[in-house]
């Protein structure tokens, strides 16, 4: 609680904070009527890049812009009273310099006040998230399958497995030593997000990783059956929302087609004059 009685928002270090605690709950979101209907159940809501796949039709990540981060950024805020906001920092908005890094993470911030960014890259991006913490941003690191870097990770496989076990853990523990607040692990083998887990002092947030991470994140979309194009097997769907509006859809089209749709005349009647 606030000084003024209110639940105040959740921030990075209660994030941190929470390492080894209650599960964090957590979900993308891109516009304001989703995010209104997270708020009372999630810790924080990422504005992913996933955006661009699952929102604008576009194949992978990679042509997502600052300018549509920021327009769904400012979308989600408007949602939120009490679940923080981290946000995506999109492709080629952060890997060339440090400096580049701060000029957006800080427009990204400020233009939707969001809480945090999330960046994908483990000791490659060690140098860049210690530049942004020691500046006031607070950082959410994203390692394992990292969508951005399909074009040289060979796709959307399983991270972590025989000899790149231990330069996965090497990840970890960089971004936890730069001073990442969390980390994503997406797509890697239950075993390795559990020993990942426990070797690092900073809260791990599974997508396809273990349940004994320290929290778990899921694309909205893909929960929710609402972005059908493919599903990862590691996505449980907790509901069917893209076929309950194709359907509902349909009886429209019909009801319209057959003039049965209800006309003013009928929905009004008890508001025509009598004569
Ligand atoms: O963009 C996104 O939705 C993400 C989640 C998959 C973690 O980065």
């Amino acid at each position: 609680m606030s000084a003024t009685g209110k639940k105040r928002a959740m921030m990075a270090d209660d994030i941190r904070a929470s390492k080894g605690g209650t599960p964090l709950v957590s979900l993308t979101a891109y516009t304001t009527p989703m995010a209104e209907m997270m708020d009372a159940h999630c810790d924080f809501v990422l504005v992913g890049d996933s955006v661009g796949m699952v929102l604008h039709g576009l194949p992978s990540t990679l042509a997502v812009t600052m300018e549509m981060m920021i327009l769904h950024g400012q979308a989600v805020a408007r949602g939120l009273t009490s679940a923080m906001m981290v946000i995506d920092m999109p492709f080629g908005s952060y890997e060339e310099s440090r400096e580049q890094a701060f000029r957006n993470a800080a427009r990204l911030m400020s233009e939707t006040g969001a809480g945090a960014v999330k960046l994908e890259g483990g000791v490659s991006m060690a140098d860049t998230i210690a530049f942004l913490v020691a500046r006031g941003i607070p950082v959410m690191a994203h390692i394992g399958l990292t969508p951005q870097s399909t074009n040289t990770l060979g796709g959307y496989k399983v991270q972590g497995r025989g000899a790149a076990r231990d330069a996965l853990i090497a990840d970890a523990h960089a971004v936890a030593q730069a001073g990442a607040f969390a980390v994503v692990l997406e797509k890697v083998p239950a075993t390795l997000a559990d020993d990942v887990t426990a070797a690092v002092d900073i809260p791990t947030i599974g997508i396809g990783a273990s349940a004994g991470c320290d929290g778990q994140i899921l694309v909205v979309d893909d929960m929710l059956g609402l972005f059908t194009a493919f599903k990862a097997k590691f996505v449980k769907r907790y509901a069917h929302l893209g076929e309950t509006a194709e359907a509902a859809i349909a009886t429209y089209a019909e009801e319209v087609r057959n003039r049965a749709f209800p006309a003013a005349e009928h929905v009004f009647a008890d508001e025509v004059p009598q004569t």
